[in-house]
């Protein structure tokens, strides 16, 4: 199984695909945002400086996300593939990444691209909830995308949350960052032909079965 890059604008549906991906696969799923989430809940100055960015909608440093994956990356569950889902966000952690890469022997694998518009993905935001204790994320407005039980997580049990950067406000810095920073590294994978695009819009299932056919056509 080769690595998984997902890409897409903030809330267009990387962690929902990555988690069915896993399922279906047995990879793990890497999430930056999940893992810088678990790194600011402390009360020490780093955890701090996190949470304040995460709620900002800002960029972590890249040399902070960089150790927190390659720390993670050495783990023995990546020896046979995983999804990067938030990851590489700009050229220099695609850059960094690579270099990690031939230092371990992997191949970088393949990048897919979720397509969606602004204003689909900001409308989601609004119906989220997350997991804080597994991560499942939910829609209590999307049919298909509700939990069995109001507000509480159908794998664990806990009370789901609405992460604190879904509002409006940040969702459009987040949106920024994502066009400045993000974007370029579309070019970037097309001009290595390491780029694959499936559309946004489409059903959660719909959008898998895209995603299952590029996977199995890169084994
Ligand atoms: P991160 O957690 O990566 O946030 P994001 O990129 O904004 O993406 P989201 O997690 O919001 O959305 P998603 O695409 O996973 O969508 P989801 O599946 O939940 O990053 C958060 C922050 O961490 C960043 O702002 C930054 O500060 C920092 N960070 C992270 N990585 C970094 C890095 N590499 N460098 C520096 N800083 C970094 O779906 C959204 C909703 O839509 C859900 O409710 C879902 O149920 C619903 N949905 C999904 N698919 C569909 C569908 N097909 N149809 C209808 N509804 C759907």
């Amino acid at each position: 199984m080769k690595s998984i890059i997902f890409i897409a604008p903030p809330a267009a549906g990387k962690g929902t695909q990555a988690k069915l991906v896993t399922e279906k696969y047995g990879i793990p799923h890497i999430s930056t945002g999940d893992l810088l989430r678990a790194a600011s809940n402390g009360d020490d100055e780093l955890s701090i400086t996190i949470s304040k960015l995460l709620s900002e909608g800002k960029l972590v440093s890249d040399d902070l996300v960089l150790e927190l994956l390659k720390e993670r990356l050495e783990q023995f569950d990546c020896e046979n593939g995983y999804i990067l889902d938030g990851f590489p966000r700009n050229l220099t952690q695609a850059k960094k990444y690579e270099e990690i890469l031939s230092n371990i022997n992997m191949e970088l694998g393949i990048v897919i691209f979720i397509d969606l518009a602004r204003e689909v993905a900001q409308e989601r935001i609004s119906g989220r909830l997350s997991c804080p204790k597994c991560g499942a994320v939910y829609n209590s407005s999307i049919e298909g995308s509700m939990p069995i039980k109001e507000n509480i997580c159908d794998n664990c049990g806990t009370t789901l949350i609405h992460r604190n950067d879904d509002d409006i406000t940040t969702y459009g810095i987040r949106y920024q960052t994502y066009m400045k920073d993000t974007v370029p590294l579309l070019d970037y994978y097309q001009t290595i032909h390491k780029l694959y695009v499936v559309d946004g819009n489409k059903s959660k299932d719909e959008i898998f079965k895209e995603i299952t056919d590029i996977i199995d056509n890169n084994q």
